[in-house]
């Protein structure tokens, strides 16, 4: 069927569309209430419908026959081994732990925060809340103490399931300190912890409330599925917002399975039997969507890898996984196959493997830029490189190269068309629709579609002041960029104080809050700084309180500590510069867009708005001095 026909159908009858897809599910109770408006006015699919996705992830894929096939296969170069769980085993490793999380007092409607490396333990741990109808927080392992404590704020979980530790390439991350380190932090305690230990460390177990993961599975009898209707939250992720408080994004359980179930065969050409890997992470949505939830509701294999793109132990890695387990479809960051073409520019590794399996290559998690498509193009031998967009808001990519339906040749830079069930506009700041060819705000007119989010968790009044007020009758991506003469939408960029760095969302607010709170500093802006590895790095420009004394090399370190001890590592912010002066509008608007376009044009025009054009060129030459260049994009 032609994308056009199956696109034009999902517009104008998106009852009749998504009723077609949603009978694809093995559900308790068929929906007939489509869509809808609840009492709040919020959009909300499949209402009387009834199901449970873990059945639908594993109980179903059994009684259908396929019990033996391999439901995920874990790959872990850096602890040097693999395991392999077929639909029947991981059913009954997620019936028990969701026997044992009964145990403990879960029940449908209880959060429970997972803070887990990649190992197969956290999608257990994923699949067993949903077994029970209990909400999930997955937590990425990379954030440090206060994060997790502000999750765990948020979401009140009953329990909190972890591990000993995580590996970042040959170094171990011990987590329990970090956890218990959380907890100490957090108003909100959970009743209980459970740890699975893993070799590389030990965990210091508190009597009453911590358990030993292996030790509470022993003694778990299995749990049923539990029947949930479609609304039911299946989960909260949190994601950057433009403050220091994450927006904890709620996924509804009807609408994200038929969706992802669609996608995977509309967008990725991905059916029943065959091998999906997904290098990304758990803790992103990329993770839920597509390592966990997808792949299983689909019927696939998917890969769970635990390793690096580079050193683990060589730029070869992806080349050997996609070989090893004969993977049809590969996944990951533009920023990853940077690393790769980095250490290994003729990609002479791919001369070691087998890779007749691998028929197509997608990117996500940030542009894909074009420099970097026309290597993997130059290295791919014809596959196709598909850019696709998508945020943890949509769940799932809002537009593609549609390869399960037809095909479209690839325009670098692009992410092509907008996927069914998503009418994606470019409107002026004032909300007016722009031509062909007009770069504006990227907004999508409501409703979205199933599987994206109905609402933030407890927060329907930001839900509606982050996504819906600004465009009546849209939803604001908070993304720019325009659509050509073809009809193919090129996504340029966020409008707003989110920057992404290696594939990561972080918010800069949240880093001048941070770094606001340093002693000597008066004010600060920091910015998303073009890098040709990482995308973006922020960068700080601090302003001293009168009478600071503190050298410029000792502040830096402060500040670089403090955004690592508060945020995470990965939040790679490693320069500061000491101006005099922040550019301000007159009104004392902190001129960020200006100070971002430093970094990228030569040419900058000084707003009119400036109350002194000094602080601009102040900044210009801060960068300068720091040695910034351009990204090659
Ligand atoms: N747990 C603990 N620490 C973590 C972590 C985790 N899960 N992930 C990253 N970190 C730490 C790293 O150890 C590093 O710490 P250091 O400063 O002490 O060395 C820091 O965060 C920066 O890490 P990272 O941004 O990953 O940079 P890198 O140079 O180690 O690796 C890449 C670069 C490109 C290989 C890596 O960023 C990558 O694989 N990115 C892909 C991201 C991705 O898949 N995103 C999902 C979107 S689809
Ligand atoms: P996240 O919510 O972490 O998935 O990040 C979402 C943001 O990443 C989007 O709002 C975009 O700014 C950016 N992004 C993700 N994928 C793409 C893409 N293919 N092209 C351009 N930007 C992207």
């Amino acid at each position: 069927m032609s994308y056009a026909s199956v696109y034009q159908r999902s517009i104008e009858d998106p009852e009749g569309f998504w009723r077609d897809q949603a009978t694809e599910l093995d559900w308790f109770r068929q929906p007939t209430d489509i869509v809808g408006q609840d009492d709040q006015g919020l959009y909300r699919w499949f209402r009387d419908g009834e199901l449970n996705m873990s059945h639908l992830a594993l109980d179903y894929h059994v009684n259908q026959g396929r019990g033996d096939q391999a439901a995920i296969i874990h790959d872990s170069p850096v602890t040097d081994t693999q395991q392999r769980y077929t639909y029947r085993e991981l059913r009954d490793a997620v019936a028990t732990c969701a026997g044992a999380l009964r145990e403990l007092g879960v029940t449908k409607g209880d959060r429970v925060v997972i803070y887990m490396p990649m190992i197969p333990e956290a999608l257990i741990s994923m699949l067993a809340c949903a077994r029970l109808g209990a909400i999930h927080a997955v937590v990425f392992g990379g954030f440090a103490p206060h994060e997790l404590a502000v999750r765990i704020d948020d979401a009140k979980p009953k329990v909190l399931l972890t591990a000993s530790c995580g590996m970042e390439f040959a170094k171990v991350i011990a987590y329990k300190p970090l956890v218990d380190e959380a907890i100490r932090q957090a108003q909100h305690k959970p009743e209980a912890v459970v740890v699975k230990a893993r070799p590389q460390a030990d965990a210091e177990l508190q009597a009453g409330r911590d358990h030993d993961w292996d030790r509470l599975m022993a003694g778990a009898s299995p749990a049923d599925a539990v029947p949930v209707e479609a609304t039911h939250p299946l989960y909260i992720l949190h994601t950057s917002g433009t403050t220091g408080k994450p927006k904890g994004v709620m996924r509804d359980t009807g609408g994200y399975a038929v969706a992802l179930n669609f996608s995977l065969g509309a967008i990725y050409d991905l059916h029943p039997g065959e091998v999906f890997w997904t290098a990304s992470d758990v803790g992103w949505v990329v993770g839920h969507s597509y390592i966990v939830y997808g792949p299983l509701v689909r019927g696939l294999t998917s890969v769970v890898y635990e390793g690096k793109p580079v050193k683990t132990p060589d730029a070869g890695a992806f080349w050997r996984v996609i070989s090893e387990h004969r993977v049809k479809t590969f996944f990951t960051a533009p920023t990853a196959f940077r690393a790769v073409k980095k250490e290994d520019p003729e990609a002479r590794h791919m001369a070691d493997y087998d890779l007749s399996c691998l028929k197509t290559l997608f990117l996500a998690g940030e542009r894909l830029d074009p420099p970097t498509y026309d290597w993997l193009k130059r290295i791919g031998d014809g596959r196709p490189v598909i850019d696709h967009w998508w945020q943890t808001e949509t769940g799932w990519p809002i537009a593609s190269n549609p390869m399960g339906l037809e095909p479209h040749p690839e325009k670098p830079g692009s992410a092509t068309f907008p996927s069914p069930g998503y009418q994606v506009e470019i409107l002026d700041p004032m909300g007016e629709p722009l031509g062909r060819g007009e770069q504006g705000h990227i907004a999508i007119r409501l409703p979205l579609p199933p599987g994206c989010l109905p609402t933030l968790w407890n927060d329907d009044a930001r839900f509606r002041s982050s996504y819906l007020e600004r465009f009546p009758g849209y939803y604001d991506t908070s993304d720019g960029g325009y659509i050509d003469e073809d009809g193919y939408l090129f996504v340029m960029g966020r409008m707003d104080d989110v920057i992404n760095v290696a594939g990561h969302r972080l918010s800069t607010g949240e880093m001048e809050e941070i770094i606001g709170g340093h002693d000597a500093v008066a004010e600060c802006a920091v910015v998303g700084i073009a890098d040709e590895m990482k995308g973006e790095m922020p960068f700080g420009f601090v302003v001293l309180k009168d009478g600071a004394e503190l050298d410029h090399a000792t502040l830096e370190q402060d500040l670089v500590e403090m955004v690592r001890r508060n945020i995470g590592a990965f939040a790679c912010l490693r320069q500061v510069a000491i101006v005099q002066k922040l550019p301000k509008t007159r009104s004392g608007k902190i001129l960020r867009k200006s100070i971002r376009q430093l970094s990228t044009e030569s040419d900058v025009p000084v707003p009119s708005t400036i109350d002194d054009p000094s602080s601009l060129d102040e900044i210009r030459g801060a960068m300068e001095e720091h040695g910034m260049g351009r990204h090659g994009g």
